[in-house]
């Protein structure tokens, strides 16, 4: 059976309250903790870097940290948000300049890599990279904003993804970001996906548990 993760992302958690709303989400089941990094210039939006990540380990978070990075240029931050103590980087290839290095740089300081592709972004990113890395994150929407609604043809982009996966005969994670809710969870899991980022469907919500009990369901119907 497939090893399903929901990973809330805490771009829509109360940042005020940082640290209380991520350990709550995690009590409330949650496996991962999907950390969105925007710069201002590579998205246009922007929110916390590697200081807010070593806080959130500080604090006591003690769940992997998956950070996304939507930064230009990404080597020097992919770094400090190692040695901050995040477990997986993910980071978009059009953003750097040597994407083996990058992939490199990441494993060596001791995380998980990942590459993202955006809504765009063709397949062919994965061509030369796909025996390096531990996770693809696939995003259904464009990189930036949380709140927007999951793009249909993602799900056949997904389809795909997952084939080069299992051509690959590696253990890759699969890993869907933008618009997942309670309604389209289990359409994303047949269609290859492993890994939920989920925000707004979570935080807007009182209850954490119920909404990420309700995606267990589905997943497993
Ligand atoms: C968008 C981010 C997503 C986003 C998902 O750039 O990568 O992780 O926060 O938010 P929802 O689940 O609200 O679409
Ligand atoms: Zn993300």
């Amino acid at each position: 059976m497939t090893d399903f993760l929901i990973a809330p992302s805490i771009l829509s958690a109360d940042f005020a309250r940082l640290g209380d709303d991520t350990q709550r989400v995690l009590d409330a089941g949650a496996d991962v903790v999907h950390f969105d990094v925007m710069d201002n210039h590579y998205v246009p939006n922007l929110t916390f870097g590697p200081m807010i990540c070593s806080a959130l380990r500080k604090y006591g978070i003690d769940a992997p940290i998956d950070v996304h990075l939507m930064v230009e240029p990404v080597d020097e931050l992919a770094q400090r948000f190692a040695d901050a103590g995040a477990s997986w980087i993910s980071f978009h290839p059009e953003a750097s300049r040597h994407v083996d290095r990058t992939i490199q740089l990441i494993k060596d300081a001791g995380c998980k890599a990942g590459l993202v592709l955006n809504p765009a972004t063709p397949l062919s990113y994965l061509d030369y990279t796909i025996e390096q890395v531990d996770h693809i994150l696939l995003m259904s929407v464009n990189p930036g904003f949380g709140g927007q609604s999951f793009i249909p043809a993602t799900l056949e982009k997904c389809r795909q993804v997952r084939q080069r996966i299992t051509q690959s005969g590696r253990d890759i994670r699969l890993e869907i970001d933008g618009g997942v809710k309670v309604d389209n969870i289990r359409a994303i899991a047949e269609a290859g996906a492993d890994t939920f980022v989920a925000g707004s469907a979570i935080f807007n919500q009182p209850d954490y548990a119920a909404v990420i009990d309700s995606m267990r369901s589905e997943l497993a119907s």
